[in-house]
C-alpha cells in the first residue's frame, strides 16, 4: 500500500476540516484507495487549537523549513489563504520537490503563473479544487470531465455569502443591512465583509473557471465587477412579480466576438435551474458543444465540503505522479492574444421616480430611441403627490448603450432618481 505523508499550513475552519477527514478516514482510504494517508505535520500558531483537535505536539512545526526538510512529507497543504505568507510558503514547499494542494482562492488568480512555473520546473503537483465553489468538483469536472467539449458558457452562483443575502432578501423583504448583520452573525460573511459583497472572491473564482473552461489565461483583471452592495430590496420584489430571481451571477461566454466574463447582481428568470440554488449553496451551469448543459450544486464553503475537496485533491495527487499542467500560456495579466468582449448585449431592468406629468414618458422613451434602444416593457407602479415610479424593461442592448441612457436619464429635470438598474440574463 503506497504511505503518503501530508502537512496541513493552518488549521482554522478549513484546516480543521482536512485534518479530522483525514484521520477519522484513515481506514476508509486504505479500503476504498489502497493509500495509508497520514499528517506528518502541522503549521499553525494557535498550539492549542492543534493539540485540541489530537495533533501530537511533535508533529506541530514551528516554521515553513521544518516541514519542507521532513522527509515524510509528500504533499502540502496550504489553507492559511490571503497573499503572505501563503504565497512564500508554497513557493519553497514546491522548490522543495513537494506536491501543494491549495484552497486559496486569491492567491492562485493573482500568482498562478509563477505558482505554475515552480510546480513545472520541480515536477512537482499543484492542485487548487478547493479554490473555486468549495466542497463542488468544478474543477475536477472542467480539467477530466469535459475534454469532448468547446464550451460555451459558464454561468454560476460562486459566493455562498451574497447569494445567502440575496435570498433573504428575496424570501423575507429584508433590507441588504439586515441580510449582511445576519450572514456576519451566522459566520457567512466576515467582519470585513468587501471581499464578498463587492464580488472580489467570485471575481477571483471565475477567474481560475473561465481559465479552464476556455483554454486560455482570463485574469481576473479582465473581468467586469459589481457587487450586491447596491441593491434595494424593491427592486428583488418588483422583479420577483415580473417573474425574475436576483442573483450575484459569475458569468463566462466565448462569443464569436471574444471572451466575454463579468460578476454582477443578475435578474434571472424564475424558471432558470440557478433561480432555486438559494441560501449558502452554490451552483454553476455549463453549456458544452457535445454534452449540452450540465449543472453542480453544493456547498461552496465550510469545514468539511471544503476538506471535501482538498482531500480529493490529496488522494488524486497520490494516484497520479505524471502531474500536468495548464495548456495554456499561463501568462500574469491575461494572455494578450485572447480577445475580451467589452460591449456586449444585454437586456436591463430600470426603476425610474420621475415627474408625475404630461409627456414625461415619451420623454424618456425617446432616450432610448435616440440610443436605438428597444423597450420591451414600462410599467408604472405608483403615483402620489406629482411623483410616479417607473419601470422599464429593456430588449437586448449594448452595455455602452444602456450605460449613455442612464446618464441622460438621469440629467433629465423630470426624472428625479435612478432607482435600480440591473442587468437581466435569459
Ligand atoms: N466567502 C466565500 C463564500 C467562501 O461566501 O462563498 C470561500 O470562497
Amino acid at each position: 500500500m503506497k504511505k503518503v505523508g501530508v502537512a496541513i499550513l493552518g488549521l482554522g475552519v478549513v484546516g480543521g476540516g482536512v485534518y479530522s477527514i483525514l484521520t477519522e478516514k484513515s481506514e476508509f482510504f486504505k479500503k476504498t484507495q489502497n493509500l495509508d494517508i497520514t499528517v506528518e505535520s502541522v503549521m499553525e500558531k494557535n498550539v492549542d487549537r492543534a493539540l485540541s483537535l489530537g495533533v501530537k505536539r511533535e508533529n506541530i512545526a514551528s516554521s515553513i523549513e521544518d516541514v519542507i526538510s521532513n522527509p515524510n512529507v509528500d504533499i502540502v497543504v496550504e489553507v492559511i489563504g490571503g497573499i503572505e505568507p501563503s504565497r512564500t510558503f508554497v513557493l519553497k514547499s514546491l522548490m522543495s520537490g513537494k506536491t501543494v494542494v491549495t484552497s486559496n482562492k486569491e492567491l492562485f488568480a493573482k500568482f498562478w503563473p509563477e505558482l505554475e512555473e515552480m510546480a513545472k520546473k520541480m515536477n512537482a503537483g499543484l492542485f487548487f479544487e478547493a479554490s473555486c465553489v468549495g466542497g463542488v468538483p468544478i474543477i475536477r469536472t472542467l480539467q477530466d470531465g469535459m475534454q469532448a467539449n468547446v464550451i460555451e458558457s459558464i454561468k454560476g452562483i460562486i459566493n455562498g455569502t451574497t447569494n445567502y443575502i440575496l435570498t433573504k432578501m428575496t424570501e423575507e423583504g429584508w433590507s441588504y443591512e439586515d441580510a449582511l448583520k445576519e450572514a456576519q452573525r451566522l459566520g457567512y460573511a466576515e467582519f470585513n465583509p468587501t471581499a464578498d459583497v463587492e464580488g472580489f472572491d467570485a471575481t477571483y473564482k471565475l477567474s481560475i473557471l473561465s481559465s479552464l473552461a476556455f483554454n486560455t489565461k482570463v485574469s481576473f483583471e479582465n473581468i467586469y465587477r459589481e457587487g450586491i452592495t447596491g441593491i434595494d430590496k424593491d427592486d428583488i420584489a418588483y422583479g420577483k412579480a415580473m417573474g425574475y430571481t436576483l442573483k450575484l451571477l459569475g458569468i463566462g461566454k466565448n462569443t464569436p466576438n471574444g471572451i466575454d466574463v463579468r460578476v454582477h447582481p443578475t435578474f434571472i428568470r424564475n424558471d432558470n435551474p440557478l433561480a432555486s440554488v438559494n441560501d449558502s449553496f452554490n451552483a454553476v451551469h455549463l453549456v458544452g458543444d457535445s454534452v449540452g448543459e450540465i449543472m453542480l450544486y453544493g456547498r461552496g464553503a465550510g469545514a468539511l465540503p471544503t476538506g471535501s475537496a482538498i482531500v480529493s485533491d490529496i488522494v488524486f495527487a497520490s494516484k497520479h505522479d505524471d502531474y500536468y499542467y495548464t495548456p495554456f500560456k499561463n501568462s500574469t495579466g491575461g494572455n494578450k492574444e485572447t480577445k475580451f468582449v467589452s460591449d456586449y448585449k444585454v437586456k436591463y431592468y430600470m426603476r425610474l421616480s420621475v415627474a408625475d406629468a404630461a409627456g414625461v414618458l415619451s420623454k424618456i422613451t425617446g432616450v432610448f430611441a435616440k440610443l436605438s434602444i428597444s423597450l420591451k416593457e414600462v410599467k408604472q407602479i405608483s403615483a402620489e403627490e406629482g411623483k410616479a415610479e417607473i419601470i422599464i424593461i429593456t430588449h437586448p442592448c449594448y452595455e455602452s448603450a444602456a450605460k449613455k441612457t442612464l446618464e441622460k436619464l438621469a440629467a433629465l429635470d423630470e426624472v428625479y432618481e435612478i432607482k435600480g438598474s440591473i442587468r437581466i440574463e435569459e
